[in-house]
Order: C-alpha cells, then structure tokens, then sequence
C-alpha cells in the first residue's frame, strides 16, 4: 500500500515573514506522521524554502512550474537545471491556472512533464474538466485527451509521475467534488494508466479542489485517491497539518 502524499500549491502567495512561520508551524505540528508530503512554494522563494526545510525528509520541496525548454532566451521561464539547484523534488505541471490564464496546450504540459523527467525531478500533472464539461457530460473525455497527451510523450516514463485530478469547479470555490464524483474519475484515470505501463501501481493520483480539513478523511478513503493538491488550506498550518494527518491515518 502506498502512503498517501499530501501536497500544498501554494499558488502565488506569500512572503519572507509569512512563509517562516508556516512552514515552521508545519515541521513543529508534523512530528511523527507517517504521510509522504511536500510544498509547492513560489519560484522566489525556492532557496527560503529549501533552507527552512533543511535536516529532516518528511516534507518535500516542490516547485508550481517548469520551462519545456532546457536554457536559453526564455525570459521568465524556470528551468529544470535551476529546480535542480535548490534539490527540488516535485513540479506542478499543466495546473488548471495555467492552462487558463497562460494558455499552456495539453502538448506543452507533456513536454514540461519531459523535462521534468529528465531532470530526475517528479512531476505532479494536473488534469480536470470546467463545469461547463461536467454539466455537458465530457468530464472522462477530457481528462483522459489531457492524460493521453502526458502518456503519448513520456512513454513508459509514465510510471514516474504524479498525476493530480482537479476539478476546476471545485479549485478556490469550496465546493469540494463528492468522495464518489472524485472516485469515479480516479477510477477512470487509474485505467487509462494501467493500460499505459506494467508499473502504473506505482502512481499516486492525488485530488485537489476545495480539499480542508474537514473533508480530507473521506476523500482519501476512496480507493484510488492516494494523496491531496491543497491550494487555500495549504496556507494555514493547523488545516494542512489536519491533512496530512487524515493522510497518515488513511489506509
Ligand atoms: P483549493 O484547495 O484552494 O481549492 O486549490 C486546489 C488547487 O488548485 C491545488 O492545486
């Protein structure tokens, strides 16, 4: 049985002061849990991170995004190497935001994943449908066109990442999928990748989307939920360590 993971995105948020105290709240209430974990923090704050996080190996360093590109004249862009350099273990890729606001194609999202890949960097490939595909019945049609995409380009790498579904109805809204609305989908992505690769046991599917303390114990009791992507509740110590200890609980 693998143990859950419980991911924070922080998103764009944050600062020197903020970051400190959360993240020493985390490792202080974190003792003794038995979860994998990790904290996706913003790019500036990579080499703060790293150093609060330093001496122990319960919580991961993670990065929100990666340059499909390996260096050169990208301004803006981040590349694997760099992740590299503060030890990064995990990167969001293809994160619903992006594909909204930074037009980022199901192809560019493959390939981040790629590059991450290569780096010996694992990504967290995020997919999910709009409200508008639940409401019109395209919901398994379309995470399985944005899961295809990642499986088309990795090969049997595929057996390496970390795949998220988040429902993009339920990120920032507090209105969480049902235990069984998420279920169903993980069942759905759970096939596509056993059908992808002998060692696809081996991936955990997380879910995000409104994920809190509340709620986390019977999402991460469905069968094939096997960790969380927590946006809003990763910034507060107290829900995030609520979290990780329904994860450390689960079975
Ligand atoms: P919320 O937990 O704030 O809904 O965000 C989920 C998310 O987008 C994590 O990547």
């Amino acid at each position: 049985m693998k143990k859950k993971l419980i991911a924070g995105n922080w998103k764009m948020n944050g600062s020197l002061a903020a970051n400190a105290s959360l993240l020493q709240s985390v490792l202080d209430g974190s003792a003794g849990m038995t979860c994998q974990a990790g904290v996706c923090v913003p790019a500036a704050y990579l080499a703060q991170a790293q150093a609060l996080l330093h001496g122990q190996s319960l919580i991961a360093l993670g990065a929100q995004d990666i340059s499909s590109h390996e260096a050169g004249a990208y301004t803006g862009e981040i590349s694997a190497s760099m992740l590299q350099d503060f030890a990064v273990r995990y990167v969001i890729v293809g994160h619903s935001e992006r594909r909204q606001f930074h037009a980022e194609s199901d192809s560019l999202v493959a390939h981040k994943a790629q590059r991450a890949l290569s780096a010996g960097i694992t990504p967290i490939v995020c997919v999910g449908e709009s409200l508008a595909e639940r409401e019109a019945g395209q919901t398994e049609a379309v995470v399985k066109r944005q899961l295809a995409a990642v499986i088309h380009t990795n090969g049997h790498c595929i057996s390496e990442i970390v795949l998220a579904y988040e429902p993009v109805w339920a990120i920032g809204t507090g209105r969480t999928a049902t235990p069984e609305q998420a279920q169903a989908v993980h069942a759905v992505l759970r096939a596509q990748l056993n059908a992808a690769t002998a060692h696809a046991a081996r991936i955990s599917i997380l879910y995000g989307g409104s994920m809190n303390a509340g709620n986390a114990a019977q999402l991460l009791a469905q069968p094939d939920i096997d960790g969380g992507l927590i946006g809003g509740a990763a910034l507060k110590a107290a829900d995030f360590l609520a979290i990780m200890a329904a994860g450390s609980n689960a079975v």
